[in-house]
């Protein structure tokens, strides 16, 4: 079955009492055992599961092709769990322009967990291999990466870290299954913000982790979701599925409007240098054609100058909603290093862009009379 196809129909189970086409939603948070003491419908206490997570856990597994997933209440909960299933001195070679906000999480939250963590240039191939140490456990991949879009060879990174007998861990936000499949390329686990496009609508925060074995790995990260409790509501799992449904066509309209706008900025006066990996001329466009079916809704570009004019830039946008996160129908425009704080390596010059599924005409215009 195709993946369009699959985002419709996986997990989606038609209501057995009513016949209602959509799954409802079940708020209980308690189920009923039948007088022998079993869970007849399989279902005990929705810490530990729900029929909306479920389904939204068979949704993404089978988009990603995986053998397993667990679903959690935020993408930072969904990266937690991985470094929560890990053993305390167990080391993870990240890559040194990961998502901030799990940088910052490495750097605080797990410096008191005797996690052992190097940050590498995954762009370079021999500096990935003398990072690893006889207690690497995993290697973290997040292609594109956010902000700067640089794009990682999967395989060849799964290939050296194999060797090591780690793991390959991918964050797959950006790019979704519908463009991107980790686990052909050899990764071993895949997570996402599914506050982005999976849910694709700016109103649900969540996260998703995939296996592509049901291994032991993969026993320890439900534990963490099960009795540690970042669990997603039913709500949030229905509004994500729901997300899902329309994926596959979401993505398609991203990646064009962006091709479109970031061929538009590429020639304009004022601006120093794009980053899309739909560009010819863009550093991991070989590589981004190879692994990815197109090149996703993200970009960034540097004004010529300041900060200031990076900000008076983003001021003056009529149509773009000045707002961090992505991934959603609307077009959001970022100001990143200032959201990222002190410790940003991103440059002060940088916008980002998340583009929606306007017309790319009038994202264009907004942008020239934007940058005028
Ligand atoms: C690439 C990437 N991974 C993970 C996260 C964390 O997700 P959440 O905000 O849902 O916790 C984000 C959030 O922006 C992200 O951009």
């Amino acid at each position: 079955m195709k993946i369009e196809t699959k985002a419709i129909h996986a997990g989606n189970h038609p209501d057995e009492t009513t016949g209602a086409v959509v799954q409802p939603i079940s708020l209980a948070s308690t189920f009923e055992r039948a007088e022998d003491g079993s869970y007849p419908k399989g279902f005990k206490y929705s810490r530990a599961s729900n029929p909306n997570r479920t389904s939204l856990e068979e949704c993404v597994c089978s988009l990603e092709g995986g053998a397993v997933a667990a679903a959690f209440s935020s993408g930072s909960a969904a990266a937690m769990s991985i470094f929560q299933a890990l053993n305390t001195g167990d080391h993870v070679i990240v890559p040194s322009d990961m998502y901030h906000g799990i940088t910052t999480m490495l750097k605080g939250i797990y410096s008191h967990w005797n996690l052992q963590v190097t940050y590498a240039d995954m762009q370079n191939l021999d500096e990935v291999r003398k990072a690893f140490q006889p207690n690497t456990r995993a290697l973290i991949i997040e292609s594109p990466s956010n902000p700067m879009m640089k794009i990682s060879d999967i395989q060849a990174l799964a290939e050296i870290t194999h060797s090591h007998q780690a793991m390959v861990v991918c964050d797959n936000t950006f790019a979704t299954p519908i463009l991107q499949n980790p686990f052909l390329l050899g990764a071993d686990l895949v997570f996402h913000s599914s506050t982005k496009y999976l849910g694709g609508h700016s109103d649900v925060i969540g996260g998703i982790v995939v296996s592509k074995n049901d291994d032991e790995f993969f026993q320890r990260i439900r534990e963490v979701q099960q009795i540690g409790g970042a669990v997603p509501s039913p709500f949030d799992c229905f509004l994500t599925l729901r997300g899902i449904r329309t994926l596959a066509i979401r993505m398609k309209v991203h990646s064009e409007n962006a091709m479109q706008v970031a061929q538009f900025l590429h020639h304009h006066p004022k601006v120093e240098k794009v980053y899309y990996p739909g560009l010819p001329d863009d550093e991991g466009h070989e590589l981004a054609k190879k692994q990815m079916k197109t090149f996703g809704g993200m970009l960034s570009f540097l004004v010529k100058g300041d900060e200031r004019e990076a900000m008076k830039t983003i001021a003056r946008c009529q149509l773009f909603t000045r707002a961090t996160s992505l991934g959603s129908v609307e077009s959001l425009i970022e100001h990143r290093a200032s959201i990222e704080g002190p410790a940003t390596h991103t440059p002060h010059n940088l916008i980002r862009l998340s583009i929606g599924i306007e017309h790319a005409d009038d994202l264009i215009a907004d942008l020239k009379q934007a940058l005028s």
